[in-house]
């Protein structure tokens, strides 16, 4: 029962991110659903997975019988509905989600404006074993692309930068590994920044990818993170300086796309690129206590 009991959560999920307040089940499929998957069997929380019983209308000839709306909200309460025109429709609750369910919920998020644009989801990628987290703003056009962070122009030189500490961005070994996220999971248009509502849609995702990684270090890459996720405003002013979040060592420094736009001003270019590198020996240092 159990791989059909998750078929058939997936199919609800993927149905109320795209809008549908109801369906209807096969008596079989019901008991499916409604059955408490076995002890150590993956998939959400039994507690969550099993919907009340709804009992059937009696006018409704059998097999089918309809799923309250409430069903869905027990199915997976992670799992935003769409958004009206600029608007979020709800803000999703995903503070209790593993790794897995978490990517599922991300990847079929409709919550705001931005799933209208997007090519692909971008989760973030690493190991989650990672000791150190990188966060940016949101994916760009390759990254739309791929569904992958840090994948463009900037995406290259942030690889430079994690390999010159001494770290990967493709290994599982905690010691050299790292996890890449944005505050935003799909793309702005044009590469705007994300708009407030676009945030607080968002905002939950990173709180539980950062609450599950649990990082030793966190580098916020330019004005962006900070405000959302520390509510900070000045790259300028709290750039290289020791922050917290939840407890965790926070550092902000400029955004590798921010470095490139000196590339053509070679005296520039490297003033700026050394401030960052400033930035990540302090977090190296943080990283061998
Ligand atoms: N810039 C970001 O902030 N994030 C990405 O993933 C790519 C570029």
């Amino acid at each position: 029962m159990g791989n059909l009991q998750q078929e058939i959560q997936r199919l609800l999920v993927l149905r109320k991110s795209g809008g549908q307040k109801a369906v209807w089940l096969s008596d079989h499929n019901r008991t499916a659903l409604h059955s408490v998957p076995a002890g150590n069997q993956p998939g959400p929380p039994p507690a969550r997975a099993v919907a009340p019983r709804v009992p059937p209308p009696a006018a409704v000839p059998p097999p089918a019988v309809p799923l309250a709306v409430q069903d869905f909200r027990q199915v997976s309460p992670a799992v935003s509905s769409p958004a009206g025109a600029g608007g979020v429709a709800q803000v999703a609750d995903c503070s209790a989600l593993g790794w897995e369910e978490l990517q599922y919920a991300v990847q079929n998020c409709c919550a705001c404006q931005l799933a209208a644009g997007r090519k692909q989801v971008v989760f973030g990628e690493g190991s989650p074993q990672a000791r150190l987290m990188f966060i940016g703003e949101g994916p760009g056009e390759e990254e739309d692309r791929q569904g992958r962070p840090f994948v463009g122009r900037a995406g290259q030189m942030l690889s430079n930068m994690i390999k010159a500490m001494g770290f990967e961005r493709q290994v599982q070994d905690p010691a050299r590994a790292v996890y890449i996220a944005n505050i935003v999971k799909c793309r702005p248009p044009q590469n705007r920044n994300p708009e407030a509502t676009e945030v607080q849609a968002c905002l939950p995702f990173l709180q539980r990818q950062i609450a599950l990684l649990r990082p030793q270090v966190i580098v916020l890459l330019g004005a962006v993170p900070l405000r959302c996720l520390l509510g900070l405003v000045g790259i300028n002013k709290y750039r290289g300086s020791w922050l917290d979040y939840q407890g965790i060592p926070v550092l902000p420094t400029y955004h590798p796309a921010y470095l490139l736009r000196f590339e053509q001003q070679k005296s520039k270019f490297v003033e700026e690129k050394s401030k960052v590198w400033e930035d990540l020996q302090k977090v190296m240092a943080r990283l061998k206590t």
